[in-house]
């Protein structure tokens, strides 16, 4: 990768199937970053770890992330998209940042707190120190930028914090990312309860669309979309149910919310969520054709792993390489 396009570096987590949230919200909009900027994609298998995951569904999981990926529109030679466990400077690296990082910056991590109240029988050390394997991912790799959703803006933090921290100590050895605001995309709520986040380990099936649901579940999930008592069409605060659907029509048609108040006036709710629906599984369709071909060319995803885990070994040794020289480990002996 050597040219001077700024390094984007975002993941997802290889558990459970995307969510709509997860595509509009994140997945659609990195398919057009990399005329911009250089990006990695990891595939977060090594965070998946601090949860119980049944091994067989686990490596089914992280494989289907994959070709998610790639169906979704990121082409792998152009993304470096890669399997995080296979590239051994994450957990090295971590492990160097966990001696830089105080137990009183961990303690206040959000996510530990809501984690740790929902896996109450498995708060293990690797719940805790999550924030640090996320820190090694991103600076492992030298990113400028990173795109992350609300929910991991403090884990983003953190990395600052431990970045600026080593380098006051050994010099400029971690450039510090930043948050990557995306210019589209939206944020997309649970269709069951539209005041939280859709969320793929959501227990109620209803309330969110998966990106490999078929045509006929995607149309009745909208159809049972909690909305409110009214019956007009109208973006507003106080209509959480009716303007979530507004920004998934919006996102998949391109409509402002007055075109959509518009199309839709003195027609009632059912109308439109059947529009709602109709436009999502048209949207989904060619994504899910491609994610049936890539799943049935084994040889191709295999390439493309393989390609592109040796591209993120070779990034990742370098930092990793300049870490452990700075902080004093001795070098190998060639
Ligand atoms: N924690 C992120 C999430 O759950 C996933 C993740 C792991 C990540 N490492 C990352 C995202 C590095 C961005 C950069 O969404």
């Amino acid at each position: 990768m050597s040219n001077d396009k700024k390094l984007l570096y975002s993941g997802m987590q290889a558990t459970g199937t995307l969510t709509l949230g997860n595509y509009l919200g994140a997945l659609k909009n990195w398919v057009t970053l990399n005329e911009e900027y250089e990006c990695l994609y990891g595939v977060m298998d090594l965070h998946s770890l601090t949860v119980r995951q049944v091994p067989a569904d686990f490596r089914k999981n992280a494989r289907s992330l994959y070709a998610l990926y790639v169906a979704a529109g990121l082409d792998p030679e152009k993304n470096c998209i890669y399997y995080q466990s296979h590239v051994s400077g994450h957990a090295e690296l971590s492990w160097i940042l966990s001696c830089f990082t105080y137990m009183g910056e961990l303690n206040r991590m959000t996510q530990f707190k809501d984690k740790a109240a929902k896996h109450a029988d498995n708060i293990n050390a690797g719940l805790y120190t999550y924030p640090v394997l996320m820190a090694a991912d991103i600076l492992l790799y030298q990113a400028d930028l990173v795109p992350v959703g609300a929910d991991q803006k403090q884990h983003l933090e953190i990395t600052r914090d431990i970045a600026q921290r080593f380098n006051s100590i050994y010099g400029d050895v971690f450039t510090i990312p930043e948050p990557y605001i995306p210019k589209a995309g939206a944020k997309i709520m649970s269709l069951q309860e539209p005041e939280k986040k859709m969320s793929k380990s959501d227990e109620n099936a209803n309330a969110t669309i998966k990106l490999l649901d078929d045509r006929d579940t995607i149309i009745r999930k909208f159809k049972r979309a909690v909305t409110d008592s009214d019956t007009v069409v109208r973006y507003a605060e106080e209509k959480p149910g009716i303007s979530n659907l507004m920004d998934i029509y919006s996102c998949v048609t391109g409509k402002s919310n007055d075109e959509i108040e518009k199309e839709f006036a003195g027609k009632g709710y059912g109308d439109f969520k059947l529009a709602v629906g109709e436009a999502v599984a048209d949207e989904l369709a060619p994504l899910q054709k491609r994610y049936e071909e890539l799943m049935a060319d084994k040889a191709y995803l295999d390439a493309m792993i393989k390609m592109n885990d040796e591209k993120a070994q070779y990034l990742a040794n370098k930092t990793l390489r300049k870490v452990q020289k700075k902080v004093g480990l001795t070098e190998r002996i060639r």
